[in-house]
């Protein structure tokens, strides 16, 4: 049996320390989407601000944490379930985190939402066509998921379920990177002062 060990140094004593909330932005969408950008330019402009920050990475923690995970339905929950624990003693720790997942299913999203019950979060989807994402290909990585390469590849071998209801959609295809930015950047403004911080 477990029990929650408490300390001195909580979250509202670590918020008034920094002069700013903690919360979590879980950014999801395709690959090619626009996420990495988003999350890039919201970090910068908070952190020049003076906030405390840290963007957690989908390709990033599969080159550490998750370096034993792979891309079935199983594996890519486990993926999300992990980064959001960590995005939960981050935020905790008093940071603005910035999370960018493709998180292509309603059951992680769900699943993301339950971890960050404590905290304030929002899910932000970075909505861009599967045509579109795919003209991009930064990663070249469409152009190996058609030719058999890779497989289980969002939108193309495997599914992406558009949400039914998140916190906030920014779309890429239509407005530019400083728009989307400020309109995520609105979000957690309004979490601010919801919150009186
Ligand atoms: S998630 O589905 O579990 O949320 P995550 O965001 O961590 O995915 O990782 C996605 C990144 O892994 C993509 O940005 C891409 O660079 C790389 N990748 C490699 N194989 C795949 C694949 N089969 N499907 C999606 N992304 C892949």
């Amino acid at each position: 049996m477990i029990k929650k060990q408490d300390f001195l140094i909580d979250k509202a004593k670590r918020a008034s320390h920094n002069g700013h909330i903690s919360c979590v932005v879980w950014l999801f969408g395709l690959s090619g989407s626009g996420k990495s950008a988003i999350a890039n330019s919201l970090e910068k402009k908070l952190f020049e601000l003076g906030n405390h920050t840290y963007v957690l990475d989908g390709d990033n923690t599969r080159l550490g944490l998750n370096k034993d995970l792979g891309f079935t339905a199983v594996e890519r929950l486990e993926n999300v379930r992990r980064a959001a624990e960590v995005a939960n003693l981050m935020a905790e720790a008093g940071l603005i985190v910035i999370c960018s997942f493709i998180t292509p299913y309603e059951e992680q999203r769900e699943l993301v939402k339950q971890i960050l019950i404590n905290q304030h979060s929002l899910q932000v989807f970075v909505d861009c066509s599967i045509e579109t994402c795919e003209k991009r290909d930064p990663k070249g990585l469409y152009e190996k998921a058609r030719s058999g390469e890779i497989k289980n590849f969002t939108g193309i071998s495997d599914s992406f379920e558009r949400p039914a209801d998140p916190d906030i959609i920014v779309n890429t295809e239509n407005f530019s990177l400083n728009e989307c930015v400020l309109l995520v950047a609105e979000g957690i403004l309004r979490l601010s002062t919801q919150n009186k911080i």
